[in-house]
């Protein structure tokens, strides 16, 4: 199938590669031209595991191109919308400038029968007016809405191995003539057994949101047990794995640590409790300001406890922050805990190092305040204090002897409780986890 895929960030450049790779005819689009220049020279303009090799294969194939001309997407018969809705500035709500200017620039390029499919994150309510855009320019266009559930870090396997399809279509019915050329899209996952589900369009936004707020909440939950394993000298990894073995529990996302960041969940939970208020429900979703409270208090946290760990003072302390991605395996930035707390101790008077294999150029471009050192070895010379705040495995894999002989005082502070406590104290280090005796 000839399809085009409308903006080529995290999700729409990795949808594109992988569109080309189930085999149909691609065009990325997008208005930024070094993010195409780069796309069309087959390199990934954001580091994701397999993404330009894969960008390779199938460039070789002929399948994909782009394009900054929105004329490139005449002729698709599938239209996929991957813009960004990030957070408004000074407000919680979600700025649908992109999807908005996207659906506009479409629309003098669209054909009757072909299919238009929303992918971004929006607030529900946002298709219906979409498809009334469509309705109104006459076009008999169909507009779907279709969410992405890909985690940065997994993208590739995530879009080509998806764990469910949604389907939001109006009306809802399976008999929509939209599904089945939807279907013949995904026509490799589903033969595989993808399970897929039809629904209308609201249930369809929702479905996203709802999932990434229940992951939100599952973190802010296991960080608010870590507090009260800390007020009693508790354990939070080993409640976790306890409670994680009933299996409606389960023990995925219940890692205690410094939080969650990234460019999804912060974001689409307070852009949730936004359109909950407009839609006048916001009492159902007020616990998701104490998630997000729960969430922003891992980052106080983490600085109270490094000044303790440095004698009650941060002034003049070298601490080196190992980690300033939102999460490993990804170069995003947006939102990273790691970085907002060596912000924050830099502010409050440490001579802040910050280190990580891939995320080091996003981050300086963010902080520009901030020391960076590229190599692990230079970040952790002479060091008063270390914080592992990401969990790359490099990270994970650090031997404490000989880490202890380069740093100043053996110190360290686990941000995301991956450690084995007892072999870095053993090799001489004061350690301290989150929610750890
Ligand atoms: C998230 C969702 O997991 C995806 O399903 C969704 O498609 C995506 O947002 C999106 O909306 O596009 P992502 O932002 O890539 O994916 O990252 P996650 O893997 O969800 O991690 C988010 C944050 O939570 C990271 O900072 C991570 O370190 C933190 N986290 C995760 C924890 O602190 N504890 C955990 O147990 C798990």
């Amino acid at each position: 199938m000839r399809i085009s895929v409308i903006g080529c960030g995290y999700l729409g450049a990795v949808h594109a590669a992988c569109m080309a790779k189930l085999g149909h005819e691609v065009v990325g689009i997008d208005v930024d031209e070094r993010k195409i220049a780069e796309l069309s020279a087959a390199r990934a303009p954001f580091f994701e595991p397999g993404l330009e090799e894969l960008l390779g294969e199938v460039q070789e194939t002929g399948r994909l191109s782009f394009s900054t001309d929105m004329a490139a997407a005449k002729g698709s018969a599938v239209h996929f919308i991957c813009v960004g809705t990030p957070q408004k500035k000074g407000e919680n709500g979600a700025d649908l400038t992109y999807v908005d200017a996207a659906t506009a620039a479409l629309l003098p390029y669209l054909s009757p029968g072909e299919i238009v499919v929303g992918k971004s994150t929006v607030p529900v309510g946002t298709a219906a007016r979409l498809a009334m855009t469509l309705e109104q320019a006459g076009l008999n266009a169909h507009l779907l809405w279709n969410p992405e559930f890909l985690r940065e870090g997994h993208a590739v396997s995530d879009t080509l191995h998806p764990d469910r399809l949604v389907y939001g279509v109006a009306g809802g019915s399976e008999e929509h003539e939209a599904v089945q050329v939807l279907d013949k899209v995904y026509a490799t996952p589903l033969e595989s057994g993808t399970p897929r589900l039809v629904t209308d369009l609201p249930t369809a936004e929702l479905v996203k949101t709802a999932a990434n707020s229940f992951l939100a909440t599952k973190i802010s939950f296991i960080n608010a047990m870590a507090e009260l394993c800390d007020a009693v000298g508790a354990d939070v990894t080993l409640l976790a794995d306890a409670i994680g073995m009933d299996d409606r529990i389960g023990r995925k996302f219940l890692n205690a640590g410094i939080g969650f960041g990234g460019g999804c969940l912060p974001k689409d939970i307070r852009a949730f409790m936004a359109r909950a208020g407009e839609l006048g429900a916001d009492q159902a979703l007020t616990f998701l300001r104490e998630v997000d409270a729960i969430n922003m208090r891992r980052r106080t946290r983490v600085v109270e406890l490094t000044r303790e760990l440095c004698g009650n003072t941060l002034l003049g302390k070298r601490i080196t922050v190992l980690g300033a991605a939102f999460k490993p395996e990804s170069d995003d930035v947006r939102d990273s805990p790691a970085l907002s707390i060596a912000a924050q101790l830099q502010l409050q008077g440490a001579v802040v190092t910050v280190t990580d294999p891939e995320a080091l150029a996003n981050a300086a471009r963010r902080f520009p305040e901030l020391h960076y050192e590229e190599s692990t070895n230079s970040a952790l010379n002479r060091a008063d204090a270390l914080l592992l705040l990401t969990e790359w495995r490099e990270y994970r894999d650090l031997d404490p002897y000989e880490t202890a002989a380069l740093v100043s005082t053996p110190r360290i502070l686990d941000g995301r409780n991956v450690l084995d406590a007892s072999k870095w104290r053993a090799a001489g280090w004061t350690y301290r986890g989150l929610g750890r005796p």
